[in-house]
């Protein structure tokens, strides 16, 4: 019989102490330490089976073995390019975000493309009724599609029922925060519990070869709640984002086993659920605010997809000694580096304005390659000079003020050219990769921007 000791659990990371205290030393935060009974040991020592030997296997693929795990394809484009291709059997991926920013929405008709390709599909909820989950469904036109569903919060019943029948293809577990199981003691939403739920569940799907979904909600410090631990459990993280007041949705890789992390979904929120929307650049550049100074067309890339977004700047007078700098969607510390090398090497001078940046849409800009972009709207605001509506940028500043070639130019200038853009500014590296109605105006310095812009 395992001795039951209580032990004290950070809420936000899982670590553990002996003792209770203010501030938990793993992940820095205060006041996240509570007392949990750690039952843990049941659970994984047990009354003990025989030792069984681990039989190696060589690297190499043995014969008929396949190469790539299969997928199955949701049907949902958007969804199935983030997770990699696909659900792979056997697999678990947590989808985290915002509370009532489309999780449920999301899945449950993810669950209806699978079960009109005529797999079984399960839908268990902790947080709602089956008649709100039925609601939900019936206004997204799936009442129709034979999507298993059920209200349900103890694992090992979610387990025994799964077991039976057909083995599901995809299980969605809405959310794991709801689950419990009989193998710990602590309350249901602890990170002991959520943590030993997702365990029973994770072996279930390898077990059975049923892909699993787990729910997550966020903290709000955009941490996936409790089961930060859970994340190194399973095998691929998402993230579902948006901006308060858009409509559309983002669906983000944060981790994957089996894909890339680079590619993101776009998704639109109608009446009748999640639209995919499969032209991005148009739906980010559609509420352009033309003619105004400041804002920027930066010719992006997120994954193997091109996608234009407006940059927005504010340089205004600062009425405080030391003048703000502010950014959404975009790295500060690259914002402090473009500005920096304006007034180094461009002499424009900067030290007595605020400074604003944003990405418009609610989009997070990861690439370096958009600080052209950038450094042309800064200036453009500044200069109270609108920039051609029809001109796209894309370049990476080095410190001493060079611009530099950026991956992927050529589906860059193909999206521009696409959505019916006449000009890009381009690294000077980048010259002679014109198309067709698509002049480009390559720059080698940053000088040579602030040039164009403010001619004399
Ligand atoms: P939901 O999927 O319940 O969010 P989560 O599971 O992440 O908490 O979505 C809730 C929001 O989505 C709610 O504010 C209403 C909106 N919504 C629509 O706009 N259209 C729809 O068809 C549906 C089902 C929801
Ligand atoms: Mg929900």
């Amino acid at each position: 019989m395992a001795k039951k000791t209580d032990e004290f659990v950070c809420q936000n990371c899982g670590a553990a102490y002996k003792r209770w205290q203010g501030k938990c030393d793993a992940c820095g935060e205060w006041n996240t330490i509570s007392e949990e009974s750690a039952a843990t040991e049941r659970m994984f020592s047990g009354p003990g089976r025989p030792p069984r030997k681990g039989k190696p296997f060589p690297l190499a693929p043995l014969a008929g073995e396949q190469k790539e795990a299969p997928r199955i394809a949701s049907g949902n484009a958007e969804f199935d390019r983030v997770a990699g291709g696909g659900l792979v059997p056997g697999s678990v991926l947590l989808v985290g975000g915002d509370p009532g920013i489309g999780k449920s929405t999301l899945l449950i008709q993810i669950a209806g493309a699978l079960a009109a390709a005529g797999h079984r599909a399960v839908y268990i909820t902790g947080e709602e009724s089956v008649a709100q989950v039925r609601l939900r469904a019936e206004r997204l036109g799936l009442t129709r599609l034979p999507v298993e569903l059920a209200a349900e919060t103890s694992v090992e019943d979610i387990v025994a029922t799964l077991s039976q029948g057909r083995v599901p293809r995809l299980v969605v577990i809405d959310s794991i925060q709801t689950m419990w199981t009989d193998m710990v003691e602590s309350s249901p939403g602890t990170v002991t519990q959520v943590r030993a739920s997702a365990q029973l569940l994770i072996r279930f799907a390898k077990r059975a070869g049923a892909a699993v979904i787990l729910v997550g909600h966020v903290t709000k410090d955009g941490q996936i709640a409790g089961p930060r631990v859970v994340e190194h459990m399973v095998d691929a993280v998402l993230s579902f984002e948006g901006e308060g007041g858009h409509h559309f949705r983002i669906l983000r890789a944060v981790k994957n086993r089996f894909g890339p992390t680079d590619e993101i979904g776009v998704f639109e929120m109608t009446g009748g659920g999640l639209s995919e929307v499969a032209n991005p650049s148009a739906l980010f550049l559609s509420e352009r605010d033309l003619g105004a100074p400041g804002t920027a067309v930066f010719a992006g890339m997120e994954g193997t997809r091109p996608l234009l977004v407006e940059m927005q700047a504010l340089v205004a007078p600062t009425s405080l000694g030391t003048p703000r700098r502010a950014v959404v969607g975009w790295d500060p510390s690259r914002l402090a580096m473009v500005l920096a090398v304006l007034e180094a090497h461009c002499g424009v001078k900067l030290g007595g304005y605020d400074v604003y940046l944003n990405v418009a849409g609610g989009l997070r800009i990861q690439e370096p390659a958009a600080d052209l972009a950038a450094a042309a709207a800064l200036v453009s605001s500044l200069a109270k000079t609108p920039l051609p509506a029809d001109a796209v940028h894309f370049g990476e500043v080095s410190l001493s003020g060079a611009v530099r070639p950026v991956s992927h130019a050529p589906a860059r200038l193909k999206e521009a050219q696409k959505l019916g853009f006449a000009r890009a500014v381009v690294p000077d590296a980048t010259r002679g990769a014109e198309r067709d109605g698509l002049a480009l105006a390559p720059v080698a310095s940053l000088t040579d921007l602030v040039a164009r812009i403010v001619p004399g």
